[in-house]
């Protein structure tokens, strides 16, 4: 038999609300990339409506892995296994993947990986050709970790947020602003036009543990900000109160995740989910880890928020360690990093 020079992995992802599917050679060359974002529909409400993201799932999945198969001009056949994420995320979301993916695995004969939604986040950064070890951060809308990484499956939780996650507390600021959902890129965009020294919001430590986040005490404090001058009925610069609360928050991830590097003698920090797409967080992470004599990585903006890529590539790593899921696979909304 002809030897087979890659591997591919289809990805699929519906722990939120992006239905992906991708394929992925060796865990780091993308050859078809899909996603349909439920944005436009959970916009009307605020926030993610999960019966609402489920239904999404449901109209789309099949579609968008056609899709990323017809893109790759491939076939089942040159697919040899598929990557589904079933956890951490909404449950009903999460089901409408596994199921399929479960469903086409049986079907189609194929192998069956499970992959941790958040170690994919981690993984996007091989798209970008970087290799363990290093330090990630890792901050989305329902995590903010620090994570050593010191193999391509061998996580190690090494700080971690006490109450919101950072994507969380832009997604508050922005719709206490009136920016609407998702919070994190408008205030991204608003944050350009302010300035970042107008309002001095607190940099919030944790006790002893110079690693982890609190993002509840700088919300509260613009919250508290907005009411303040509403009462007094004080015209509100909207730039500048975003761009001072991106910095406050910017300035604590990127210290934590730095000194963390350091203190663990890793040559090289990363970025990793939806807060990753920050504009300020890319430049101020580069900046302060090459000051540090660090070299830093992120991925493309695309691979930064929910996408199949990401999944497909860790689950490549898994793959090629043996690791299968067999048909009792499950969602695991509350799946922690490094569980298997
Ligand atoms: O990783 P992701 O797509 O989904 C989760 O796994 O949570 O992350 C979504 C989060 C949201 O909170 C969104 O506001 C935030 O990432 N986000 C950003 C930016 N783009 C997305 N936060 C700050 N700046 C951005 N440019
Ligand atoms: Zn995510």
């Amino acid at each position: 038999m002809e030897k087979k020079e890659k591997t591919y992995i289809l990805g699929i992802e519906t722990s939120c609300d992006e239905t992906a599917a991708a394929v992925v050679a060796n865990g780091n060359e993308v050859i078809s990339n899909v996603i349909y974002t439920q944005i436009p529909t959970h916009t009307l409400y605020g926030g993610v409506v999960p019966e609402i993201a489920s239904r999404e799932h449901v109209l789309k999945i099949n579609q968008v892995i056609k899709k990323a198969l017809a893109d790759a001009e491939m076939e089942w056949e040159d697919i040899d296994a598929i990557a589904v994420t079933y956890g951490p995320g909404l449950v009903g979301p999460l089901l409408i993947g596994v199921s399929t993916a479960k469903a086409l695995a049986y079907a189609k004969n194929i192998p069956l990986v499970g992959v941790n939604h958040i170690e994919g986040h981690i993984c996007a950064n091989y798209i970008n050709s970087a290799e363990p070890p290093f330090m990630c951060l890792v901050a989305s809308g329902g995590h903010s970790h620090i994570v050593r990484v010191d193999d391509h499956t061998k996580y190690t939780i090494i700080g971690r947020t006490h109450d919101d996650a950072a994507g969380e507390a832009f997604d508050k600021v922005a719709r206490a602003l009136g920016l609407g959902y998702p919070g994190g890129p408008k205030v991204d965009k608003l944050a350009k036009k302010g300035n970042p020294n107008a309002i001095k919001f607190p940099r919030a430590s944790v006790g002893d543990s110079p690693y982890d986040f609190s993002f509840s005490g700088i919300k509260s404090a613009v919250l508290n900000y907005l009411n303040g001058a509403e009462m007094k009925g004080e015209e509100v610069n909207k730039a500048d109160v975003a761009a001072s609360f991106q910095m406050a928050v910017i300035d604590v991830l990127a210290d934590h995740t730095i000194k963390a590097a350091l203190d663990h003698g890793m040559k090289s920090v990363a970025l990793a989910g939806g807060v990753a797409a920050n504009s300020l967080l890319r430049e101020t992470m580069k900046e302060r880890a090459e000051a540090a004599g660090l070299t830093f990585r992120c991925p493309e903006l695309i691979y930064c928020t929910d996408n199949g890529a990401m999944i497909a590539s860790a689950g490549y790593f898994e793959y090629i360690q043996g690791r299968r899921a067999d048909l009792y696979l499950n969602a695991v909304p509350n799946l922690k990093i490094g569980e298997r």
